[in-house]
């Protein structure tokens, strides 16, 4: 349509918002299907946190706020970072927005020019690449294979950097992979970064909390002092709390880098909503213990989802550290024909084969970035992910 935008051509819908919608609609036309596609936890917000929220409306919290975040709030999350994460921030280091989509939106419009790079680790969140291009940069991909457990390599990254190169973009643990860096992985790439004074880090910790088996969680300012004045510390409510709909992300960097942010944001939806900020402000200050909780039924599910799938024929899962995701391989299949004769050429058509035969979606891994793979969420109830394993391996077993 010539009335449009020609920047709109250079992005998709989200995939994984499409797959969601698509098993939606299946499930309201009558067919009986498994939606594996949602990137949000079943778990419902905590009654405290709900509490807090109630609260603040009856208070009369229903003002706009400071643009980037009530001072509450930003306490609260300088206080979580001094916490969790030994990284000491003032007030004015800190921006709170409507998620930590919007983050990443405001950091990349406001600092991004033409053809400026942003490298970033493949398979990838599906929001990275689109978002660079909406704003006129040029994402490099660097791709990380299931060898290497899906985490980018030293070497690789030293190689993607280019005079052109403004950002980094990590992302651990990863969506859509689950994998995290430990300490010395991370290490790793912080002494790479050092040595590139003009990279920018911008690190997605948004499932910071989401590990098992003792995981320890860091991120890059942590690691690397040195980096700490050129990184945004990226971090959120909406996984570990529950509280994807309450749409509140926040990070912290140097007060420049905020004071743009927030400029953005003033021109754009000013202030996240006042209700979910008050609610965050006891997500963060409140009781903890529900995320252990939560951690060890993920843990239970991730646990049999990867020993099914690798009962399942023509499939590889490796078995990643955090968050709810799981990317298996499906090369095994590639090449294969459907009791209908139809070849399976791709990841495209292997969950398009799923999805008809026995009503599982999911994403294929072609939406992020790396084939051929798809990703599977394991935030949805135990029985209905034994059945969907259940329904997978049936499909792979009629392949031949
Ligand atoms: C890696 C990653 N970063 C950021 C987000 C966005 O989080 P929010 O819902 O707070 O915008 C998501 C959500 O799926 C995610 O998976």
């Amino acid at each position: 349509m010539a009335f449009l935008a020609d920047r709109l051509d250079l992005i998709k819908p989200s995939p994984t918002i499409a797959v969601t919608m698509k098993a939606r609609e299946l499930k309201a036309a009558g067919r009986d299907v498994i939606g594996l596609g949602a990137g949000e936890p079943d778990f419902d917000t905590p009654d405290n946190i709900k509490a807090a929220a109630v609260e603040a409306i009856r208070r009369g919290d229903t003002k706009y706020t400071n643009v980037d975040g009530t001072p509450e709030l930003k306490k609260a999350i300088c206080g979580k970072f001094e916490r969790e994460n030994g990284l000491s921030y003032k007030v004015d280091e800190i921006t709170v927005a409507s998620g930590g989509k919007q983050i990443i939106y405001n950091a990349m419009v406001a600092t991004l020019n033409p053809g400026d790079e942003v490298v970033i680790p493949a398979p990838y969140w599906v929001s990275y690449p689109d978002i660079v291009l909406l704003c006129e940069g040029k994402p490099v991909f660097v791709p990380c294979g299931q060898e290497s457990g899906f985490k980018m390599q030293a070497r690789d990254l030293d190689r993607a950097i280019t005079p052109k190169t403004k950002w980094v973009i990590l992302n651990s643990p990863s969506n859509p992979t689950g994998a995290a860096y430990t300490r010395d992985e991370l290490k790793a790439l912080t002494d790479v970064l050092v040595k590139h004074p003009h990279v920018w880090i911008l690190t997605d910790d948004m499932y910071e909390h989401l590990v098992y088996d003792n995981f320890v969680f860091t991120t890059p300012a942590q690691i690397e002092p040195r980096l700490k004045d050129r990184t945004v510390t990226m971090n959120g409510v909406s996984k570990a709390y529950c509280m994807t709909g309450w749409r509140i992300g926040y990070a912290a960097a140097p007060v420049a880098l905020i004071k743009a942010i927030a400029k953005v944001q003033s021109q754009s939806t000013s202030n996240p909503c006042s209700v979910s900020q008050a609610a965050s402000v006891e997500a963060l200050n409140g009781p903890q213990d529900f995320i252990a909780k939560h951690n060890a039924v993920f843990k239970q599910r991730r646990d049999m989802v990867v020993e099914m799938l690798n009962q399942a024929k023509g499939l590889k899962c490796h078995k990643p550290e955090g968050a709810f995701y799981v990317y298996p391989s499906c090369a095994g299949t590639i090449g294969k024909r459907t009791p209908e004769g139809k070849v399976i050429a791709s990841d495209d058509d292997f969950v398009a084969y799923i999805l008809e035969a026995e009503g599982v979606a999911a994403v294929q891994g072609s939406a992020f970035g790396l084939s051929p793979f798809f990703r599977i969420s394991y935030a949805t109830s135990t029985e209905a992910l034994k059945d969907a394993c259940t329904r997978i391996q049936r499909a792979c077993a009629k392949l031949g």
